[in-house]
């Protein structure tokens, strides 16, 4: 592991002029000191961002692509189109997306495919609802989305991030406690130990209400590697407060 990642997901939020100062901000807050640092955008958005960020430290995603290469696909997002836009990750399987669009793991694995195969690194998201968690299922859900994007991805899967989002947690102010946290993402580390070899480089990122008042608590735990920031991202303060927190 390379320190830590701390990702923005800027879910369906923005606008030309927001946006330009909130990149201009981030950009003006990070140093070469600072742990490395990520903006996942709506795909609108990508030339403004790249042209915004390209001289600077901050990176910039999408938030989903296409499990498809191309053609009739209307209103899906290739994985070679964002490629062209400069971006270094793509998240996948976010909750919203399995919740609100029916992605099965196994649609969510060809995703994670179609970015890799593009040079794009995907940020696979993973976690349980409230029903699940209390019903004793946390493990093996978490670990039956992330066993389908082992089994499709084969030895690429060291070049994946996986995000733990406990879909009770998100965008509810209700964070996970760093021991609940810790204790899911040391299974996960597990899991991609079993899988790869080259486990340890695999980021593993929390996502959850991480905000600036929690997130140093949940950077230290071991197998934490940095954040998956919703709501907290959309505020340049709040979001540097965490990066500084992530930062060595
Ligand atoms: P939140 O969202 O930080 O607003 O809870 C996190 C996410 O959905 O990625």
């Amino acid at each position: 592991m390379h320190g830590k990642l701390i990702v923005g997901n800027w879910k369906m939020n923005g606008s030309l002029s927001a946006n330009q100062e909130l990149v201009r901000q981030i950009a003006e807050g990070l140093s070469d000191a600072s742990c490395r640092a990520a903006v996942c955008v709506p795909s609108v958005y990508l030339s403004q961002v790249q042209q915004l960020a390209a001289s600077g430290h901050l990176l910039w995603g999408a938030q989903d692509v296409s499990a498809h290469e191309q053609g009739a696909f209307t209103g899906e997002v290739s994985a070679a189109m964002l490629r062209e836009f400069g971006v270094r990750f793509a998240i996948v399987g976010h909750s919203e997306r399995r919740q609100y669009h029916g992605e099965t793991d196994a649609l969510v694995a060809t995703k994670a495919q179609r970015a890799l195969a593009a040079g794009i690194t995907p940020i696979v998201c993973v976690g349980e609802t409230l029903q699940e968690r209390e019903a004793g299922h946390t493990e093996s859900v978490v670990k039956r989305q992330l066993a389908a994007v082992i089994q499709t991805n084969g030895h690429c899967i060291s070049e994946i991030v996986v995000a733990y989002e406990p879909v009770w947690a998100i965008g509810t102010g209700k964070t996970a406690s760093p021991e609940q946290a810790q204790q899911v993402h040391a299974l996960l580390r597990a899991q991609l130990k079993a899988a790869t070899e080259q486990s340890q480089r695999i980021p593993l990122l929390y996502g959850g209400s991480m905000n600036a008042a929690n997130a140093a608590s949940l950077l230290a735990q071991n197998d934490i590697d940095g954040g998956l920031i919703g709501g907290a991202s959309l505020k340049a303060a709040d979001f540097l407060s965490i990066i500084a927190a992530a930062s060595p």
